[in-house]
Formats: C-alpha cells, sequence, structure tokens
C-alpha cells in the first residue's frame, strides 16, 4: 500500500512501489488531465507539483512521493494558475492540446519563481515540454500575458 496527497486528498493504493507515479494519477485514481507522451523524463507531457516543485511523474517511483503533497492540472486553484489558465484560453494556445496540461504546470511553476519573467526566462523554464504542434510563440505570449495580469 502506498498512500499519497494529491490535489488535497489522501489516497491508499494497493500498487507495486515502483510503479511510475503518473500510472496511479491516470490508471488507478482516474485523473487523465496528466499525459502520456515519452515516457522518459524528456517531454514534459507528464508534469506534476510535487511540493509546489515541477516533476516528471513518468519516471517518479510512486513510493518517493509518500507524504509530498502532489498537484496535478485538476488541483490548480490558486491566483497563478488561474491567470496562466485564463491566458491559455484568451491567446487560445492549444492546437490538439496533448501537450498542454505539462506546459500549464510549468509555466505555474515558472510564474511563481519569477513574476516577470524574461523571454529567456520562459524558453530556459519551458525549454523541457516538448509541443509537436509548436505552439511556443503562444505559449511565450500567453506566459507574458499572464505575467502583466498577476502584476495588475
Ligand atoms: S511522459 Fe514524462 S516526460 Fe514525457
Ligand atoms: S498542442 Fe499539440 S503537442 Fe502541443
Amino acid at each position: 500500500m502506498v498512500s499519497l496527497m494529491i490535489n488535497g486528498t489522501e489516497h491508499t493504493v494497493d500498487v507495486d512501489p515502483d510503479m511510475p507515479l503518473l500510472w496511479v494519477i491516470r490508471d488507478v485514481l482516474g485523473m487523465t488531465g496528466t499525459k502520456f507522451g515519452c515516457g522518459l523524463a524528456v517531454c514534459g507531457a507528464c508534469t506534476v507539483h510535487m511540493d509546489g516543485f515541477p516533476i516528471r511523474s513518468c519516471q517518479t517511483p510512486v513510493s518517493t512521493v509518500e507524504g509530498a503533497s502532489i498537484t496535478t492540472v485538476e488541483g490548480l486553484d490558486d491566483p497563478v494558475a488561474q491567470a496562466v489558465q485564463d491566458a491559455w484560453v484568451e491567446l487560445d494556445v492549444p492546437q490538439c492540446g496533448y501537450c498542454q496540461s505539462g506546459q500549464v504546470m510549468s509555466a505555474v511553476s515558472l510564474l511563481r519563481d519569477i513574476p516577470s519573467p524574461t523571454d529567456e526566462d520562459i524558453d530556459a523554464m519551458m525549454s523541457g515540454n516538448i509541443c509537436r504542434c509548436a505552439t511556443y510563440h503562444r505559449i511565450r505570449a500567453a506566459v507574458h500575458a499572464a505575467a502583466d495580469k498577476l502584476e495588475g
């Protein structure tokens, strides 16, 4: 058994301790906002927050996050997250959408750390999130828009 705190709710799951957190989130708990892309920690589609910091859940054994607070895209609820989500909608960022929950999770982390990021800050933080539809220019614009809204 592994005990997990996800989006403020405790879950006890009967799984192999080495099972990737992503599998537990999607297949055991049915939260499908977090996506499986590469499975190798190189695309960012599976990004969730552990104690506020982005991690790649596809390469994180579930037993290693016991005692931590995990947030998925379904659990984002602070003003930074709201500003990012609003900007994503207003600038119509997604194309196919598959990578976008990971993009949003990384963008929220970035703006919590750096409230007014430069293009270079954005590119550095977001470079680990691959988008096959090449929405990168809209992602960058949406991060700036969210930052502007938060500075308001
Ligand atoms: S699915 Fe985890 S980084 Fe690609
Ligand atoms: S919107 Fe299609 S992969 Fe990013």
